[in-house]
């Protein structure tokens, strides 16, 4: 992580209004400099910063956004237990090359009267769709719409982290003909495998090492796919079984088309493997591509690295 400097936090403005956003992006939009955008609900982790580092080194002016999306949240007490700390986050994201912290109130964003929600239909149904409920992508579109709306930038990144997310927005921009790039990154990891999460402070010491889990079954069903393993049946028990062998319940585990998440029986190109479990009371998501392997080779299984078998799908 690179050193946060007063200089460097001084240098980034931070803004609370589309007005204010407006402003400050105007003069690099008259001189045709590219503008990217990175949405963030904050509580920034390696992950986020990792987005908010490639876009500072493409982009002339990096805009990072912060704000935690009540219409995304199904339970309130989610929503309230959301970690919040602006000022760290506004520290990292100038650290990390941020020019414009975008941080506005809910009022802003859903001021009364407001009305308007934008649905992606089909992709939104699965997965993170079907186990916490449409108003969950509703809310997320809506919202990643009305940033882009604001922000307008050229280009705008989002992390393999929330593959089901990253495809809707993808879908979203092309419906709507937004006039923004998409760009993906590789989901950042922990170094023993858990992927960064801003939920992972919610975690105690306990829950922390059952959150292995998730990226363990991640593993093990990648090793059993590398060797050879083609039933989705069979690789879906060995990601099943090695979370629940260590005490978590998955919320599902599928293996699905990267492109459209329709489910699949077989091994036959690259596949997402999706995975969501609640420990306790938080609730984490991973993902994988798995490759088909040559049958065999599982007599030397290759322990992938963490964050090894992750892979930017559809980017
Ligand atoms: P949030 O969870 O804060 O994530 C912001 C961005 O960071 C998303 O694109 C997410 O995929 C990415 N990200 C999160 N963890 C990551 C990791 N470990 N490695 C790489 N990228 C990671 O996703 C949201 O916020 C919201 O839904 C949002 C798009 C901002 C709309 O409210």
């Amino acid at each position: 992580m690179s050193p946060i400097t007063p200089t460097a936090v001084s240098r980034m403005s931070i803004v609370r209004t589309v007005a204010e956003l407006r402003t400050a992006l105007a003069p690099a939009r008259r001189a045709g400099v590219e503008i990217g955008l990175v949405p963030t609900m904050g509580a920034l982790h390696d992950g986020h910063l990792s987005l908010i580092r490639h876009a500072a080194e493409r982009c002339g002016l990096v805009v990072v956004s912060l704000f935690v999306n009540p219409a995304q949240f199904n339970a309130g007490s989610d929503l309230e237990r959301y970690p919040r700390r602006e000022r760290d986050d506004a520290a990292l994201a100038a650290a990390a090359g941020a020019d414009v912290l975008f941080a506005p109130s809910v009022e802003e964003v859903y001021p009364p009267g407001f009305a308007t929600s934008v649905e992606v239909i089909g992709l939104t149904d699965r997965l993170e769709g079907a186990a916490r409920g449409s108003e969950h992508f509703r809310g997320v579109t809506t919202v990643v719409t009305k940033l882009l709306c604001m922000a307008m930038p050229d280009v705008a990144y989002f992390g393999q982290k929330d593959a089901q997310q990253l495809l809707v927005i993808r879908r979203l921009v092309e419906d709507l003909n937004l006039p923004v790039r998409i760009e993906a990154r590789p989901t950042v990891r922990e170094p023993d495998g858990l992927a960064m999460s801003s939920r992972n402070v919610l975690l105690d010491t306990d829950q922390r090492s059952r959150a292995l889990a998730l990226s363990e079954a991640l593993d093990s069903a990648a090793r059993l796919a590398a060797g050879g393993e083609r039933s989705a049946e069979a690789l879906l028990a060995a990601a099943s079984d090695t979370m629940r062998a260590s005490g978590v319940v998955p919320d599902y585990v599928a293996l699905v088309e990267p492109d459209t998440l329709e489910p699949i029986d077989r091994l036959s190109g690259d596949a997402l493997l999706a995975i969501a479990a609640r420990i306790d009371d938080v609730r984490l998501i991973d993902n994988a591509i798995l490759r088909p392997g040559r049958a065999g080779s599982a007599s030397r299984p290759s322990q992938p690295l963490p964050g090894e078998t992750i892979t930017t799908c559809n980017a």
